[in-house]
C-alpha cells in the first residue's frame, strides 16, 4: 500500500490492539511518530487539530500514558478531559455502551485504560469517534509503538533484531511484545516459569505472523537461550495494576530467577540495549519496593539498579517516546494532514 493510501486508510480507526494493524500500518506510524519527534526538537508547531477535543479515561493511574495523551493533544492544537474512576460514572452507574455514545457525541477521540480487553472493545463498538487503548490487562499497544521507535533509534531497523522479554509474559507488556515483535519481522523469546507462559491461542497466532514476516517465536525457562544474540533485553513489574498485594509472595517466589542484572546483561549481544516500560522497581525510592523490602528481604527486584542505571538503559528514551508515537495514533486516526 502507497502511504498516502495508508494515510487515508487510518482515518476514523480505532487503535485497540496491533494484531488490527499490518506490518506497513504499524510501520507508518513508527515514522510518523519520528517525524514528530524531529518537529517537536525543532520547535515547529504542530497543531493542525486546533478545536478538537478529547477525552481520556484511565480507571488505572498512570503517569507516562496519561502525560504523552495531554502534552500530545495540547501540541496538535486539541483540548483534553482526564477521567479517573472516581469522577466518571463508567462501569458503576453507566454501561460502557452508554458512555461510549455520550462521550462520541462531545469529543473527536476517547483514550480508555482500564481492565479487561473487552471493555475498550465495546467502547469502540459503541463510538462513533476513534477509542485508542492505553492499557488494558491484555494489551498495551501504544507502549510498543514507543519501543520499536527506540529500537529503530538504537539499531536504525527492527527487521531481524531479537529481543528477549524476562517477567511475567502473559500479562499486557508480554502479549504486546510477541505481537509486535511477529508482525515486524523479529526474533522475540519470552522467558519466564511455564505457568507464566501467554495463552495458547495468542502464541499460535503469533507464531502465524511470524512465519509469514521472517520473525520468530520462542518461549523459554532458559535464561542464557533467551538471552543469547539478544539486542535487547526487556522486564515489566512482576505484579501489574489491578492484581492483589497477596500475590507478591508467589511472584517473588516465581520470578526472582529472571531478573535482568549484569550476570543476564552479559548473555546478551554486546550491543544490547536494556528497556523497560516503567515504573521499575529497581532500588528503594518507592513505597512498594520498601514494603517488599521489610517483607521479603528483596531490595531490588525485575531488573537491578546497576542495570537501570547503566550506559545501556533506554528507559528514559523509551519512555520520552511515548509521547512522539501517542501523538501519531491520535494524528493519524484524527486525519491529520
Ligand atoms: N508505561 C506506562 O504505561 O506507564 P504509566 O503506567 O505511567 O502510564
Ligand atoms: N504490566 C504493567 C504495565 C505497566 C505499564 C501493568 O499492567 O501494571
Amino acid at each position: 500500500m502507497q502511504k498516502e493510501e495508508i494515510r487515508r486508510s487510518f482515518v476514523g480507526r480505532d487503535f485497540l490492539k496491533l494484531l488490527d494493524f499490518t506490518p506497513e500500518e504499524i510501520e507508518y506510524l513508527v515514522d510518523l511518530a519520528a517525524d514528530f519527534k524531529e518537529k517537536k526538537k525543532a520547535h515547529i508547531l504542530t497543531d493542525h487539530l486546533r478545536g478538537r477535543n478529547v477525552a481520556l479515561i484511565f480507571e488505572k493511574t498512570s503517569t507516562r500514558t496519561r502525560s504523552s495523551f495531554e502534552v500530545a493533544a495540547h501540541d496538535l492544537g486539541m483540548g483534553t478531559t482526564y477521567l479517573d474512576p472516581s469522577s466518571s460514572q463508567i462501569g458503576k452507574k453507566e454501561s460502557t455502551a452508554d458512555t461510549a455514545r455520550v462521550l462520541a457525541g462531545m469529543f473527536d477521540g476517547i483514550e480508555y485504560r482500564g481492565y479487561g480487553q473487552e471493555i475498550v472493545e465495546e467502547l469502540a463498538k459503541y463510538s462513533k469517534v476513534p477509542v485508542w487503548n492505553g492499557l488494558t490487562n491484555e494489551f498495551h499497544p501504544t507502549q510498543m509503538l514507543a519501543d520499536l521507535l527506540t529500537i529503530r533509534e538504537t539499531f536504525g531497523t527492527l527487521k531481524g533484531i531479537k529481543l528477549a522479554y524476562f517477567g511475567d509474559a502473559r500479562y499486557n507488556t508480554g502479549n504486546s511484545l510477541m505481537v509486535v515483535c511477529a508482525k515486524m519481522g523479529m526474533h522475540v523469546a519470552l522467558c519466564a516459569p511455564k505457568k507464566y507462559f501467554p495463552d495458547p491461542e495468542l502464541v499460535k497466532t503469533c507464531e502465524e505472523i511470524a512465519a509469514t514476516t521472517g520473525g520468530s517465536v520462542l518461549l523459554t525457562e532458559d535464561l542464557e537461550e533467551a538471552a543469547r544474540g539478544a539486542k535487547v533485553l526487556y522486564t515489566d513489574v512482576w505484579v501489574s495494576m489491578g492484581e492483589p498485594a497477596e500475590i507478591w509472595k508467589e511472584r517473588l517466589r516465581d520470578l526472582v530467577p529472571y531478573q535482568v542484572n549484569s550476570a543476564l546483561m552479559a548473555m546478551a549481544d554486546k550491543d544490547a540495549v536494556f528497556m523497560h516500560c516503567l515504573p521499575a522497581f529497581h532500588d528503594q525510592g518507592t513505597g512498594v519496593g520498601r514494603e517488599i523490602f521489610e517483607k521479603y528481604g528483596y531490595s531490588e527486584l525485575e531488573v537491578t539498579d546497576e542495570v537501570f542505571e547503566s550506559e545501556q538503559s533506554v528507559v528514559f528514551q523509551e519512555a520520552e517516546n511515548r509521547m512522539h508515537t501517542i501523538k501519531a495514533v491520535m494524528a493519524a486516526t484524527l486525519g491529520y494532514e
